[in-house]
Formats: structure tokens, C-alpha cells, sequence
């Protein structure tokens, strides 16, 4: 389980470039939930889900997964329990390794090192067996550096890697965007199948309405740094992909209303 309360995070405080990304957010996942993240550019999916796996202190607030205290765990320490896959296929794995080295370094995720980044012949067994599920053809290429594969190949092999040690959350952002659009439905068929097997409680960040709508038991909207919506149970099964665009309508409908507001303030104070 997942529990937010409270956090704020400001970008550059006190410059010309100060940005209050996150204002406040509340956010309890239970265990085995697949909440979808949706929102306007900029309004702070990335930051929370960077802010979840460590990526930098909150300014405020706490963030506790499985009952710990992680708010202020250093990065490392929190990748011990979470899985994440990123927009950009580059990152997440290490280019120039084998994939049965970074399978390697995966199952030791959160271990000291000093192991040695070498499959056991039990383990590369079963690695060679799960990849040939994705049927891209790389069970006989395990020997092959990461770096020499498709983008799609490449997110099917790190999402493996995140879920391959079950992590007790899984951090998915824009994880299918930067794919042609059937590796992209292969990489969410393969998200599905993943989360199901183990119910992994999972936060996945996305811009496609149709993704939103097919997945996941909550989604929620993200706008200016804050929750501004939060769909669940069954009226998140009855959603459709027209009604979440209403929703972004009327968040911008709202937001040109503050700014004529804020026009017409100025107005009258000058
Ligand atoms: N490391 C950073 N340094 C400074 N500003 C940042 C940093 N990360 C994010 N921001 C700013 O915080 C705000 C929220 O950014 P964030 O990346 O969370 O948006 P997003 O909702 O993920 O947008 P997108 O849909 O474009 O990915 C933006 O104004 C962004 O410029
Ligand atoms: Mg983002």
C-alpha cells in the first residue's frame, strides 16, 4: 500500500524559475490497485511519481509504502521496492550490458553488491523462458547488448525487469509513448499481464484516454500540481473517453474563467 499526505515540492525556490510542481498532494493506493495518472502537461504526474521513487526530497509531507516510513529513504534505498519504467527506452537499463546482465542486476536489486552480475543456470533458464513469452524472438539473444535493441523490445524487456523481483509498487510513465503504435499495444498488453499475474500495485502515467478507460480501478487527474479528480469503483468501469475530455474541457473552462478574473482584478487595481 501506498500513502501520500501532504506533499508539496518546489522546483528552483526562491529564482525567477521557482515552480510549485506539487501543492498538497493526499493519495492512498491499496495493495494490489492500478490507478491510472492523467493531465495536462506539466501538471506534476512525473514529479509525484519521481517523488514516490526518491528522485529528490519532498518539501513537505510523507510518503509511506508498506506501512515505511520511505520519505526520506534515498532513491536507492526505495528501488529496493519499486519497479519503474520511463517514457524514454534508454532509460532504465545499462546500454552497453547484456540483457542477461541487466536481468542480472535486476534480481539483485536492493542487495549489497559484490554478487557478481551472473545468472545462476536455473535463473537464466527461467529468463530465457519468460522472454520467450514476449515472442520478439530475444530468448536467443540474451548475450546481446540492451543498447542493440528496438525501442518496443527494449520497454517489453525492462518492464520484465521491474516486475521480475515482485516490487510492492510499479511506476509506469508514459511508459508506451515513444513506440510505434503496435509495439505500444504490445507493451500495455504485456503492462496487463504483468500487474495481473502478481497484483501489483501500480501508478501509470498517460496521455491517451483509451488507455485510461481500458485500465487499471481508479484513475485520477492530476492539474496544477494538485489531485483535481479521482475516479473509482464504479464509476471509473463506467467511464468513457468522451467523458474524461469533458472533464479536461471543464478544468480549462476554469482555468480561462480564473484568468478573465485575474485580468479584471488587475483592471480595477490599476
Ligand atoms: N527537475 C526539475 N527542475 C525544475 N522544474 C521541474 C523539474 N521537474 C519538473 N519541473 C517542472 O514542474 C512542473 C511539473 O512537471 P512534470 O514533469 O511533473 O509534468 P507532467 O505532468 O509530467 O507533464 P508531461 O505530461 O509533459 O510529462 C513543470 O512546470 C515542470 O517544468
Ligand atoms: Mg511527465
Amino acid at each position: 500500500m501506498l500513502k501520500i499526505t501532504g506533499i508539496h515540492k518546489t522546483f528552483n525556490p526562491g529564482t525567477i524559475n521557482e515552480v510549485h510542481a506539487l501543492r498538497g498532494v493526499d493519495l492512498t493506493i491499496e495493495e494490489g490497485s492500478f490507478v491510472v495518472v492523467l493531465g495536462m502537461n506539466g501538471s506534476g504526474k512525473s514529479t509525484l511519481l519521481n517523488a514516490v521513487a526518491g528522485s529528490f526530497r519532498v518539501d513537505e509531507g510523507s510518503i509511506k509504502l508498506d506501512d515505511r516510513d520511505v520519505t526520506k529513504w534515498p532513491e536507492h534505498r526505495r528501488a529496493a521496492m519499486i519497479g519503474r519504467v520511463f517514457q524514454n527506452p534508454f532509460s532504465g537499463t545499462a546500454p552497453d550490458m547484456s540483457i542477461a546482465e541487466n536481468f542480472a542486476m535486476a534480481a539483485s536489486r536492493g542487495k549489497t553488491r559484490g554478487l557478481g552480475w551472473a545468472l545462476s543456470k536455473g535463473l537464466m533458464d527461467a529468463l530465457r523462458d519468460r522472454v520467450a513469452t514476449l515472442k520478439m524472438g530475444l530468448e536467443d539473444r540474451l548475450d546481446n547488448a540492451i543498447g542493440s535493441l528496438s525501442g518496443g523490445q527494449r520497454q517489453a524487456l525492462t518492464l520484465l525487469m521491474a516486475s521480475w523481483i515482485k516490487p510492492s509498487l510499479l511506476l509506469l510513465d508514459e511508459h508506451t509513448a515513444a513506440l510505434d503504435p503496435k509495439s505500444a499495444d504490445q507493451v500495455i498488453e504485456l503492462s496487463k499481464e504483468v500487474i495481473e499475474k502478481d497484483g501489483l500495485t501500480t501508478l501509470m502515467v498517460t496521455h491517451s484516454m483509451q488507455q485510461a478507460v481500458n485500465l487499471g480501478d481508479r484513475i485520477i487527474m492530476m492539474h496544477r500540481g494538485q489531485i483535481a479528480h479521482d475516479f473509482r469503483g464504479a464509476e471509473k468501469k463506467r467511464l468513457r473517453a468522451e467523458d474524461l475530455l469533458d472533464c479536461f474541457e471543464e478544468i480549462r473552462r476554469r482555468e480561462q474563467l480564473d484568468e478573465s478574473a485575474a485580468a479584471m482584478l488587475e483592471q480595477l487595481y490599476i
